[in-house]
């Protein structure tokens, strides 16, 4: 072996010992590690998607790139992810989008006005066209690059008591993410909203901290929410949709060649996980009624319709929060008419 090459690897090996930045380029072999932080459990639709993304970008980068994924909280709870990816202390997240106004992109709130989804085709045509696209572009200001939506499903209404009539709401303290519409929502209910940390619903539930809570059946099922609620009501009032974010730093420093791979992993990812969203809240549902542990409402059209005048106002309400372009721009993408 030469002098040069001694040299080399004496530079490369002090280089990897003491970390210093500026040689970092010098250890060949170390790879770079994307650490995915998310706040659901491993076999839902975020949970298989992240998988599938690390499964593809450490067999397509032959170990250059790995990918850790930390489901359930493991590593943050919801508010805190947000400011560890800033910090670039975690790579890459899926944050729903209700947590998104604590970055100060209020117009992110649009997705949770009640009722605003028909099916899930409206909510793919909102999150795939220009409203959709330039979200994510308002995020670019905070630190954080908007890649993807992916989604979950439609959400329903849990408590201990059977959530029926709007007056069945009264007092109740509803768990809630830190959405000012979903705030508004539960007021505009009777009920009392109360933010806490997707972690924390479990054991809230069971203490009975709060009184009940509102989400997908995927979550219920692989949270085991049903575990500590009596009733939940198949509202579908409301939609649960993420967008995958990194560190927009981290990501642009990456080497060309490198992030088109990711990127074209994150689009296979990203058609995994929303083709698995409808399938697997459904099976949720009936693994949830098969339990036989808590009671299921239907809702009949007149009841919806009840909701509805409830929840209408809301909309208006929040036009001053959300504003009333980014409100008009969601109800055409979505095909959204204003129930009479
Ligand atoms: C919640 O906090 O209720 C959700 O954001 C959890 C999730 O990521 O599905």
């Amino acid at each position: 072996m030469s002098d040069a090459v001694n040299r080399r690897q004496l530079v490369a090996g002090l280089a990897a010992g003491l970390g210093l930045p500026g040689l970092r380029g010098a250890r060949a072999d170390a790879p770079i590690v994307i650490k995915f932080s998310h706040v659901v459990a491993p076999d839902t639709p975020k949970g298989k998607g992240a998988l599938r993304f690390k499964a593809l970008v450490e067999a397509r980068t032959h170990g250059r790139v790995r990918v850790e994924v930390y489901p359930d909280s493991q590593l943050y709870q919801d508010k805190e992810e947000v400011e560890a990816l800033q910090l670039g202390s975690v790579q890459m997240l899926a944050p729903s989008l209700s947590k998104f106004a604590p970055l100060g992109v209020r117009e992110f709130e649009v997705f949770d006005l009640p009722f605003l989804f028909k099916d899930q085709a409206a909510y793919r045509a909102l999150t795939e066209g220009r409203l959709g696209r330039e979200l994510l572009d308002r995020l670019e200001t905070t630190g954080v690059k908007g890649l993807a939506y992916w989604d979950n499903g439609f959400t329903m209404m849990s408590a201990n008591r059977p959530l029926r009539h709007v007056a069945d709401f009264r007092g109740l303290k509803m768990r809630i993410q830190s959405s000012k519409v979903l705030d508004a929502q539960m007021r505009a209910l009777g009920a009392v909203p109360q933010v806490l940390a997707f972690g924390e619903l479990y054991q809230a539930l069971q203490t009975g901290v709060v009184d009940g809570t509102e989400t997908t059946p995927s979550n219920i099922y692989t949270q085991r929410l049903y575990e500590v609620q009596k009733f939940i009501t198949a509202s579908n009032h409301g939609h649960l949709g993420y967008a995958v974010i990194v560190n927009k730093k981290f990501w642009e420093g990456l080497p060309t060649e490198l992030r088109l791979v990711l990127e074209a992993a994150l689009k296979e990812s990203t058609g995994y996980a929303n083709a698995l969203a409808a399938s697997d809240n459904a099976a949720a549902f009936e693994r949830i009624k098969a339990s036989r542990r808590v009671g299921l409402i239907e809702l009949a059209p007149a009841e919806v319709n009840e909701w509805k005048r409830a929840l209408m106002p809301v909309h208006r309400e929040m036009e001053e929060r959300v504003g009333r372009a980014t409100i008009d721009a969601a109800y055409q993408a979505a095909g959204f008419i204003k129930p009479v």
